[in-house]
């Protein structure tokens, strides 16, 4: 395997420091994940939102160690270039520092994955601080952080109030403070995002944040259109898979039905 275009942990902070905005995408499984790095995406989110799009849940709550475990492998064995990062589930990091660290280790450990992601700001520092002194890089997750969907309410953009922006602000702060490489930013306004930016040295990856990020992050099933019931503001959908692979199957049970497939040429 070629190492030349290999994306890693320095190469993501020097294009923060070249100016030049990182681009990211989730991916839970080989076919998709080789996909996304052939087209040269800067870093792979094996994100918990698996959960929902892969999974059916409501939340990201029920997914597992193990399940994110099982994907990040199944990426890892497509992934020549990009920077692979992979969720922390809900529960894994709460319970105590020490629990934070040996669930941060199995996860980096069995999946070969380069960094993980928590989502949480001083609260989780001391576990971030922790995971970062083992040798693990770790990307900090805030302003909506689904996770927290039932203290939070709604899935409502956050920090809309001067109050709440400062405390977002020495969030981030604290989260670059424990070590972190790289920061998501979830659906918050453009302005606080945009400002968060410019102080922190980190990247700063938006998701519904506004033009002034680093750079940008959406779910993969989202912005190729896989479902037409999901059409969130922040999301631009690239393609209309679902009405693809509607057509495409509805053309495939018809040619059966009327005994066009498999013809001659198909058929041994
Ligand atoms: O799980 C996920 O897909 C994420 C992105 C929304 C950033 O965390």
């Amino acid at each position: 395997m070629s190492t030349q275009n290999k994306k890693t942990i320095k190469s993501i902070l020097k294009l923060k420091q070249d100016g030049i905005p990182i681009s990211m995408l989730t991916a839970y499984d080989y076919t998709f994940a080789s996909i996304i790095d052939a087209a040269g995406i800067d870093i792979i989110l094996v994100g918990d939102s698996v959960s929902n799009v892969f999974s059916g849940n409501e939340t990201t709550i029920p997914v597992t160690l193990n399940e994110m475990i099982y994907h990040a492998k199944a990426v890892m064995k497509a992934v020549q270039n990009a920077l692979v990062v992979v969720d922390m589930p809900f529960g894994s990091y709460q319970i105590s520092i020490e629990k934070a660290l040996e669930n941060a280790i199995e996860l980096f450990k069995t999946t070969g994955v380069q960094a993980i992601k928590l989502e949480g700001g001083k609260e989780i520092a001391p576990a971030i601080k922790k995971i970062v002194d083992a040798g693990i890089p770790v990307m900090g997750h805030l302003g909506l952080t689904p996770q927290s969907i039932h203290q939070l309410g709604s899935y409502e953009v956050q920090a809309k109030s001067a109050e709440s922006q400062q405390l977002l602000l020495e969030n981030a702060v604290c989260l670059e403070e424990a070590g972190c490489f790289s920061l998501v930013l979830e659906k918050v306004p453009a302005n606080i995002s945009k400002k968060i930016a410019e102080k922190l040295l980190i990247p700063v990856l938006g998701i519904g944040a506004g033009n002034g990020c680093d750079g940008q992050v959406l779910v993969m099933h989202d912005m190729l259109g896989l479902n037409p019931n999901f059409n969130p503001k922040f999301v631009r959908k690239y393609a209309d898979l679902h009405s693809i692979i509607l057509a495409a199957i509805g053309n495939y049970i018809n040619d059966i039905t009327t005994k066009e497939f498999p013809n001659l040429k198909e058929s041994f």
